[in-house]
């Protein structure tokens, strides 16, 4: 198992802690197509699913600091912005076909170090004003 979800990974919030469950989900079926050896088209239309949600998450945890006036947000922000860019990187220089592996590893280390990291402080932050 590549990309495996753990209970360790939640951070308080239940919606936020869903999607990145489902966030993992997309991860492994990339893994699995690779080893499966299907075809490019599989994975990008897997990786175009997992940009799509990634997109919609962030615009949710985004809209959590809104409303709860997050003093981090600046910088979290940034790192969503960060992460779309990178991809669209990897789409232009046309890595997704041939190195869907290294894109992958960035993926998970990075969905790893924002949720282990970012997010949790995010998580902290919406605990204390009571949301679950
Ligand atoms: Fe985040
Ligand atoms: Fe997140």
């Amino acid at each position: 198992m590549y990309a495996e979800w753990h209970e360790s990974y939640k951070i308080g919030i239940i919606r936020i802690d869903q999607q990145h469950r489902k966030l993992f989900g997309f991860l492994h079926k990339i893994y699995e197509s690779m080893l499966k050896k299907e075809d490019h088209e599989a994975r990008e239309t897997l990786l175009d699913e997992l940009v799509a949600f990634a997109k919609e998450h962030f615009a949710e945890e985004e809209r959590y600091m809104k409303e709860y006036e997050y003093p981090g947000s600046t910088d979290h922000i940034q790192e969503h912005v960060h992460i779309i860019e990178e991809i669209n990187e990897f789409y232009k220089s046309g890595l997704v076909r041939e190195d869907m592996k290294s894109l992958l590893d960035f993926l998970v280390g990075w969905i790893n170090n924002h949720m282990a990291e970012t997010d949790s402080k995010l998580g902290a932050f919406l605990s204390e004003k009571g949301v679950r």
